[in-house]
């Protein structure tokens, strides 16, 4: 009799970086106050990296904690997928870079993923279907992103919400009943406007007048996002319950993009699962996008708030839109 292959999370690891840039630093870069973004947001302090660091070393921390928790080498991942839009560099793919700085074995297929602040579910998904047909054993996926290199900090719609972090897992084939129970994903490609970096790609290369124009930042309708949001991470969340037969009641922990506290309180009241069941960090490192979930999930890992026999869901939305949501019993 064979059993049916699942995907379980056998370790997560995370890499905050060391520099705390406050609101009150803020308040002396542009027109903005402590007072505004932590009503508005819910956010206090972000980290930001330091200047020798690269996207590839943080994801390359987060990893290896990760692997170490799931008591395996590198060598013993088959893939690693890296869920970023603050890659090292255009090319190649950091998650080659990644694979390099752990020493996973050479032959690794490696690669990043380009679903904004969904990254990490987006990347979870795909190892899950690799892991599901028997391609893959072990998967290591890492959301990360070095959001401060690409921010305006002139720019007070944007620069206050963003920061930089890395989190990761180790996927691994089980037949215990255990893992990720589902995926789904989501893309609506008519808003692709809303959150974008307008210049760096062959769509407009770079040239004098991008970097006069400040096109190479982040641009975002702040407040059309945040409505989309809240409707989409809440559909996601609901469609991820009811494909498993759960109701709100049955989940113990959640761990959602980490956007924006009045985001996560309007998508709870919806939902109808209350806010002391959601991982909250948005206060000390702000929207760290890809990064959000699994740095929320390693620190309520290793916090002891995960339980064996947990039902835990997760769900984000980012640019693209792109938006989608995993249900996982731990
Ligand atoms: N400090 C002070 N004032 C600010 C400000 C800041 N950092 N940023 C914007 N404002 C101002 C605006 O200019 C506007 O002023 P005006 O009324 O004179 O035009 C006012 O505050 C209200 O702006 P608004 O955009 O309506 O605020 P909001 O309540 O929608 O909050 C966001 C703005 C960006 C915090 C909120 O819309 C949000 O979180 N959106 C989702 C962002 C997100 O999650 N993005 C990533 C998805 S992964």
């Amino acid at each position: 009799m064979t059993s049916l292959i699942r995907s379980r999370i056998i370790g997560t690891g995370s890499y905050t970086a060391e520099g705390v840039l406050t609101n009150r630093d803020l308040e002396r870069m542009v027109d903005t106050s402590n007072d505004w973004i932590v009503e508005r947001t819910g956010i206090r302090e972000r980290r930001v990296a330091g200047k020798n660091v690269l996207t590839s070393d943080m994801a390359a921390h987060a990893l290896r904690q990760a692997v170490e928790m799931a008591g395996i080498g590198p060598d013993d991942l088959d893939m690693i997928v890296c869920g970023t839009v603050t890659p090292d560099r255009p090319l190649p793919a950091t998650a080659a870079y990644v694979q390099r700085k752990i020493g996973a074995a050479k032959n690794c297929p490696s690669f990043d993923i380009a679903a904004a602040c969904s990254g990490f579910i987006y990347g979870m998904a795909i190892a899950d279907g690799f892991i599901r047909t028997g391609t893959a054993k072990r998967v290591g996926v890492v959301g990360v992103e070095l959001l401060s290199r690409i921010l305006d900090f002139k720019d007070r719609n944007t620069c206050v919400l963003f920061g930089d972090g890395a989190g990761a897992v180790v996927l691994a084939a089980d037949e215990s009943g255990s893992g990720l129970l589902s995926t789904h994903l989501f893309t609506d490609g008519s808003l692709t406007e809303l959150l974008t970096i307008p210049a760096g790609g062959s769509a407009m290369p770079a040239s004098e007048a991008t970097v006069a124009d400040r096109l190479h930042y982040v641009h975002m309708e702040g407040k059309e996002v945040f409505r989309f949001a809240v409707r989409y991470l809440s559909s996601a969340a609901m469609l991820a319950l009811e494909t498993n037969g759960a109701g709100p009641d049955d989940v113990n922990v959640v761990v959602a993009h980490q956007a924006n506290m009045r985001i996560l309180d309007g998508v709870s009241k919806r939902v109808g699962i209350p806010l002391d069941r959601f991982v909250l960090n948005i206060e000390r490192f702000g929207n760290t996008s890809s990064a959000s979930i699994p740095i929320a999930l390693d620190e309520a890992v290793r916090g002891g708030r995960v339980n064996g026999g947990d039902m835990v869901l997760m769900m984000a939305l980012g640019g693209g839109l792109s938006w989608g949501s995993a249900l996982a019993r731990w």
